[in-house]
């Protein structure tokens, strides 16, 4: 098998490596000779206004990753010491780390196996008088039903942080993912939809949130007299460097998110054929998969190959995969920490970080090359 598979056109195939244009590079270099190279300067004023008109909502606040956004985003909610947040089990840690630094509660949300997001009917039995906000957080290829979700959250007043970091650019019945929120959150890391290298983003139509939210960026600085300051805020600014990229990369966001679905497309057609994968399917009535990652779980346990095994062996032929998430349950940093729901099983989410894992999806990622990883994950998971 080795010998038919072995192919010395690809030394090695990564899961995924950043597309910078040369108009990215030009329009850096020019904000770097400018002198624009901290946070004070007007691009990332630009990257904001023209961020917040691309989601639709009003004001827009950038930050120097997802993760920060996200601390902000609960900080800025004023909630109080055991107030509770509902976050999915199966996310990224960042998740669970912006409640946990505010002494919230944590409440955790078991997923489902369709689209690996968080499963909505188990919401309503984990909401109580305590429940402040729901972190609505969508994960890898389909739109959580974040307008179902409203909906809830409006009904029992909880607040929804929508986590879009990994989703810009993807509809929701028409409506881009990230504008439903009543405060949302952005991330623009290498691997995401468009990058500033690090970075993220909190969009609100609400001028309170905005303004506490901007405020706990910068040091919380003193409106009347600047060095006395008036919070505890953190240094999570952006630089112009950082945004002058993001302004870039925005202008071509619908054309990445076109070439990402073109790319899921391809993998789908090649694999949806194996029996012993599950990979989500190119479409459904109210959103387009939007393949942030090309992500597969393994269905044949009777195969005997988990993500990990699957991993080392695609790497044998230079192809870079990553597992799941890890899900907050098993997290050993928070054992203590979800109490309410430790009694919970969590078979969702423990089946698919045990057994999923995405392939490589660079934006200029060659046809021959989708064409020799499918058939390698075809053969070794015959
Ligand atoms: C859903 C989600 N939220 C938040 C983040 C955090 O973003 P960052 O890496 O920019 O801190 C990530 C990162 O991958 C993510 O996938």
């Amino acid at each position: 098998m080795k010998k038919k598979l072995k192919s010395k056109k690809f030394k090695f195939i990564p899961v995924n490596k950043p597309l910078i244009t040369k108009e990215d590079i030009s329009y850096v270099n020019r904000c770097i000779s400018k002198g624009w190279i901290s946070s004070e300067g007007p691009e990332v004023k630009k990257f904001e206004n023209n961020f917040s008109n691309f989601i639709g909502h009003k004001y827009a606040v950038a930050v120097s990753s997802g993760t920060a956004a996200l601390e902000i985003a609960v900080k800025s909610l004023n909630l109080k010491k055991n107030d509770e947040i509902i976050i999915p089990n199966f996310t990224i840690i960042s998740n669970a780390i912006a409640v946990l630094k505010e002494n919230l509660n944590l409440r955790l949300i078991d997923c489902n196996l369709e689209d690996w997001n968080m499963d909505i009917d188990k919401i309503k039995a984990k909401i109580t008088k305590k429940t402040k906000a729901i972190i609505a957080t969508h994960i890898y290829n389909f739109p959580l039903r974040v307008d179902i979700l409203k909906k809830i959250c409006k009904k029992n007043n909880i607040i929804l942080i929508e986590d879009a970091a990994e989703v810009v650019g993807q509809k929701l019945n028409n409506k881009l993912c990230g504008s439903f929120g009543d405060i949302s959150i952005f991330s623009f890391y290498a691997n995401k939809q468009i990058t500033t290298g690090e970075g993220g983003m909190i969009t609100t139509n609400n001028n309170k949130l905005y303004e506490h939210s901007k405020s706990l960026r910068n040091l919380c600085f003193g409106k009347k007299d600047r060095f006395n300051h008036e919070g505890i805020g953190w240094n999570y600014r952006m630089t112009n460097i950082q945004a002058s990229l993001g302004v870039s990369q925005l202008k071509r966001i619908k054309l990445i998110v076109d070439k990402r679905h073109a790319v899921g497309k391809k993998y789908f057609e090649k694999l949806k054929d194996n029996p012993n994968i599950y990979i989500p399917e190119i479409s459904r009535s109210y959103a387009k998969n939007i393949y942030w990652v090309i992500a597969i779980v393994i269905t044949n346990k009777g195969l005997k190959i988990d993500a990990k095994t699957l991993m080392k062996k695609l790497l044998n032929y230079g192809i870079q995969a990553r597992p799941f998430f890890w899900p907050m349950h098993k997290q050993k940093i928070l054992k203590d920490k979800y109490i309410i729901d430790k009694k919970e099983n969590y078979k969702n989410s423990e089946y698919i970080s045990k057994y999923g894992l995405y392939l490589p999806s660079s934006l200029d990622i060659k046809n021959d090359e989708i064409e020799f990883i499918c058939k390698t994950v075809n053969i070794l998971l015959k």
